[in-house]
């Protein structure tokens, strides 16, 4: 992925790149190119419509945080898209905690960070170590016929499920069939989702519905050592301060759902960072302690999120510009990751690179609970990969999906 390679000449303007960014999958394949090309054209770029479109790294970063910039909240939905409570997914969305402003914002985000501890994560780590080397082995003897196997069946679709799973305390004969509903309902967020996808959507954010409160009240009635224990102990420890039923369910259900695709994308993405270059590959082999500088590099180098969405409040402004109240911006984290004035050399992937804070998990108050649950998880992935599969290389094209999201769906491999 070369910053100036392959830009197409008919791209003359700011409006003409990002159209095709959003209208084109071919165009998302390897966005980087229109992104540079964005940033040199119009790194503030602002529509006809007064939507803003940041490309800069401190202008993302900034955006990100400021108190003027909110979710695109309730209030926000019923005025662009009046029947959104019709469909369950977009409901299962927006009353969650990831699309609320403070007060509400604020007091969710105490009730899950009360139970979604450090602690909780760093006591988990034997147990993800575990669950790698279960899917490693599920690698192994798929592929120890010396076929061709599916990388993203068995190891970036598998992991992810399994570690949320373990850390809500779902049972483990439940991970597999809650995959589908839970990526369908978190596809409501990407962009160009036609009806049928949301038809989809809407179906799987029923089943959730259903699945979970059963796990609530069962687990109301007999806790176990889980977070969703917790969250329901802390729910009815205090009802006029604590959840609702529903804000409950909501929350157990994002933290499946914005767990489950955004780690299989920051899995796959470096898997396949990795079989691109097999020297830094070997670098990690042989020092496993540049792990954690692994993962902010494939966070860097090929970000499993590419976008942050705001709604601008009264007096609000983005990259130096004032933005009317209602206006969207968009915080291209993916295109601020290659910003050359934030990062020398952005094309290149180096792992041993340092000083890199990535905006993949957002910023500000909803930057991501499961940040360090991830990171462990990578950090615990890559190494254990290229050790037990030094040959790992593709059998064929991976394929591409997601922009809001970024990941892959499919990464023929053989591993000798
Ligand atoms: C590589 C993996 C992950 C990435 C890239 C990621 C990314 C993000 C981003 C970008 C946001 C904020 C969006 C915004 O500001 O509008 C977010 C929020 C959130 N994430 Fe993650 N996430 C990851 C893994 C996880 C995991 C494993 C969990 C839970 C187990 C999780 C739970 C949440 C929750 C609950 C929020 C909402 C926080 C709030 O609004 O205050 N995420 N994540």
């Amino acid at each position: 992925m070369t910053e100036n390679d392959s830009v197409d000449d008919n791209w003359q303007t700011a409006d003409d790149l990002l159209t095709d960014l959003f209208a084109r999958a071919e165009a998302r394949e390897d966005p980087y190119p229109l992104y540079a090309r964005v940033r040199d054209l119009d790194p503030v770029h602002v529509t006809s419509t007064g939507r803003v479109y940041l490309t800069r790294y401190a202008d993302c970063a900034a955006a990100i945080r400021n108190p003027a910039l909110g979710a695109q909240n309730q209030a926000w939905m019923d005025v662009v898209s009046p029947d959104w409570r019709t469909h369950p997914s977009v409901v299962q969305n927006i009353e969650s905690v990831l699309f609320q402003n403070p007060p509400e914002h604020t007091r969710l985000r105490k009730l899950v960070n009360k139970s979604f501890t450090a602690r909780r994560v760093t006591a988990m780590r034997e147990n993800v170590s575990g669950l790698v080397e279960r899917a490693l082995d599920r690698l192994a003897d798929a592929a120890s016929d010396g076929g061709v196997v599916d990388a993203y069946d068995m190891l970036a679709r598998t992991l992810p499920t399994a570690v949320v799973g373990t850390l809500i305390g779902i049972p483990e004969k439940d991970w597999d069939m809650l995959h589908d509903p839970t990526s369908s309902v978190m596809q409501v967020v990407e962009v160009g989702v036609g009806p049928n996808r949301l038809v989809d959507a809407d179906r799987g954010a029923l089943q959730l519905n259903d699945y979970f409160t059963d796990l609530i009240e069962q687990r109301r009635r007999q806790p176990q050592q889980d977070i969703l224990s917790d969250l329901v102990a802390t729910a009815d420890a205090d009802p006029d301060n604590g959840m609702t039923d529903t804000e409950l369910l909501r929350m157990v259900i994002l933290l499946f759902g914005a767990g489950v695709d955004t780690t299989v994308g920051l899995l796959s993405n470096g898997l396949i960072a990795f079989l691109d270059h097999p020297e830094q590959a070997r670098l990690l082999q042989e020092d496993p302690a540049l792990a954690g500088r692994a993962v902010d590099e494939v966070l860097r180098y090929d970000s499993p999120t590419h976008v942050v969405v705001r709604v601008a409040a009264p007096g609000a402004e983005a990259g130096g510009v004032p933005v009317a109240p209602g206006h969207t911006v968009f915080s291209i984290t993916g295109a601020a990751h290659h910003d050359p004035a934030q990062f020398q050399n952005p094309e290149v992937f180096d792992i041993t690179r340092t000083g890199t804070t990535v905006l993949s998990f957002s910023g500000g108050i909803h930057f991501c609970v499961g940040a360090p649950l991830a990171r462990m998880e990578a950090e615990l992935f890559f190494p254990a990969l290229l050790r037990r599969f030094p040959t790992l290389s593709l059998a064929g094209p991976p394929v591409r999906r997601g922009f809001v999201v970024r990941g892959y769906s499919s990464l023929p491999v053989t591993v000798k």
